[in-house]
């Protein structure tokens, strides 16, 4: 048996529900926070950056559920320098049974020059707000944010002083994604080396990935000396996303030899979160993205099939099991039943209750109808996409479309607005385009198109199409998906889910509740 000592271990920070849900589009209902909080809480993760308590009601709340209801791991929240932030931070997490305030500023120049801080005003900032921060929590994390393009005599002196002011954790952020990974273990190497009362806190390293240098960065910080890794789940975050969680543990793994440190995280986790995140936040993980994309295990080219054949471990450095994927693939048909479905869904990694059950095998048995046979990924379209609530203000009931070359396409649609059935005639430059102005015709709408995506789900004509449509509306941001076997369907669909979410937004903005109208980067 191997024993590692606490040297050796690797704290994963998870910040899906705050770094990660930040990132525009991404937004995340109160319930699907929770629910990812508590796959966190079981896979392993050590902190769970929960939200920003100011920034809004609905993360407040968020925040403070998760608090309550987490097991296992710590619970954080994010606060400005200030007390106002801190208080409401403290009021939203001091319910935990371990909890950390996360406070932080931005430390380099051009951060400095937002609030119009001297470097000594600075200094005298940090001094107070830890020393405030660590009055209410035992735990404390301070950040320098835009550590990486700080002044190297300013960042040691803001270190000490956030040290002695009570800090546990020091968080070193390269916020833009512009350090590399010699430079980042040297920076982690040299403070720990230089700053007095160095070795009495951890050190954390938070990359983002604009550079794609982002889990390079992070294990180089560990060899560095960095004993917490910041992270989300799929690399999910602000522009290039965060480092991604399922890439440092699985690299820490794999590679033990020249990397030995561990984590506590249960790795057949992995694959099950990683599909829910990418639901819920409505960001699709790519085909080719290391350890949980589609193709990740996939094996097509004749060569690598052969050598795949005769030993596994010719082309794979990793087992599918150790990410939670199951090596089996079998289809299910029309005369499939409900306990074949709950069993093929467990095998997926899905946990999901009697009735989500309903409603996914509902959507099964129409879909195994129009298609001989539906696989894995197939399934897991359908539970991704979801179908129609009873609370949907708009559903689709009918759609038919005529398009060909010699003419415009034609979409004759009928839709349910708050159960009244309403139908609408429009010609567009293609089908798509037609479906779309027959929603606007019957559900007037100033929403901007932002992104409008379709991936065919498996191969064969009749395979289904996954489509992911965001829209903007006075600054909300809602993205909606479908799935169906017709791809103008499942467009019109998914526009119909994203402007629904749009109208709960806009509803809980009339209740003043989760306004965003704070973003972290507004330091004053
Ligand atoms: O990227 C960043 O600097 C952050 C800080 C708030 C830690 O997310
Ligand atoms: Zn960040």
């Amino acid at each position: 048996m191997t024993t590692t000592s606490k040297q050796d271990r690797v704290l994963i920070f998870d910040t899906t529900l705050r770094d990660g849900e930040q990132s525009p589009g991404a937004t995340m209902t109160h319930e699907e926070k929770l629910e990812i909080a508590e796959m966190l809480d079981e896979m392993g993760v050590d902190i769970i950056e929960a939200g920003f308590p100011i920034a809004s009601e609905g993360d407040f709340r968020a925040v403070s559920e998760i608090a309550t209801r987490s097991k296992n791991s710590r619970i954080c929240g994010l606060a400005r320098a200030n007390f106002a932030d801190i208080d409401r931070c403290w009021e939203a997490i001091k319910h935990a049974e371990k909890s950390r305030i996360h406070t932080f500023i931005g430390t380099s120049e051009l951060h400095r020059a937002i609030p119009n801080l001297t470097m000594d005003e600075m200094a005298d900032k940090i001094h107070e707000t830890v020393t405030h921060a660590r009055n209410l929590c035992e735990n404390v994390q301070w950040s320098p944010m835009d550590a990486t393009r700080t002044e190297w005599d300013y960042l040691c002196r803001v270190v000490e002083i956030a040290i002695k002011a009570g800090a546990t954790t020091i968080n070193i952020p390269d916020t833009v994604g512009y350090t590399a990974p010699v430079e980042s273990a040297d920076l982690i190497r040299n403070l720990i080396e230089t700053v007095p009362g160095a070795d009495e806190v951890v050190f954390a390293t938070h990359c983002h990935n604009d550079l794609g240098m982002a889990t390079a960065n992070s294990l180089a910080a560990v060899a560095g000396g960095a004993r917490q890794i910041e992270c989300t789940i799929n690399g999910l975050g602000e522009r290039a996303g965060n480092t991604a969680l399922e890439e440092v543990v699985m690299a820490l793994k794999v590679r033990n030899d020249i990397m030995p440190w561990t984590t506590d995280i249960d790795t057949t986790k992995l694959m099950a979160i990683s599909r829910r995140v990418a639901t819920v936040s409505g960001f699709p993980v790519q085909f080719n993205k290391a350890i949980v994309g589609k193709n990740a295990f996939a094996h097509e080219s004749g060569i690598h099939q052969d050598g795949m054949l005769k030993n596994k471990e010719t082309f794979e450095i990793m087992r599918p099991e150790d990410v939670g994927l199951s090596g089996t693939s079998l289809p299910l048909g029309k005369h499939s039943g409900r306990a074949a479905l709950r069993d093929k869904l467990e095998h997926l990694g899905f946990d999901i209750g009697d009735n989500q059950l309903k409603d996914v095998f509902v959507r099964f048995k129409d879909l195994a109808d129009r298609k001989k046979e539906v696989f894995d990924d197939d399934i897991i379209a359908l539970v991704r996409t979801g179908g129609d609530t009873e609370n949907d203000h708009l559903k689709l009931v009918t759609l038919r479309v005529a398009c060909g070359t010699g003419g415009p396409a034609e979409a004759t649609m009928v839709m349910s607005v708050d159960g009244e059935n309403k139908t609408a005639i429009c010609q567009g430059d293609g089908p798509v385009d037609a479906a779309f102005k027959a929603v606007r015709e019957v559900h007037p709408n100033d929403a901007h198109l932002q992104l409008y995506q379709v991936h065919a789900v498996t191969e064969g004509t009749d395979a289904q199409a996954t489509v992911s449509v965001r829209l903007e509306e006075d600054g909300n941001i809602a993205t909606g998906q479908s799935a169906d076997t017709d791809t103008v369907v499942a467009s019109a669909k998914a526009y119909i889910h994203a402007l629904n979410r749009l109208i709960v937004r806009r509803g809980k903005m009339g209740e003043g509740v989760d306004t965003r109208e704070i973003s972290y980067r507004d330091v004053t």
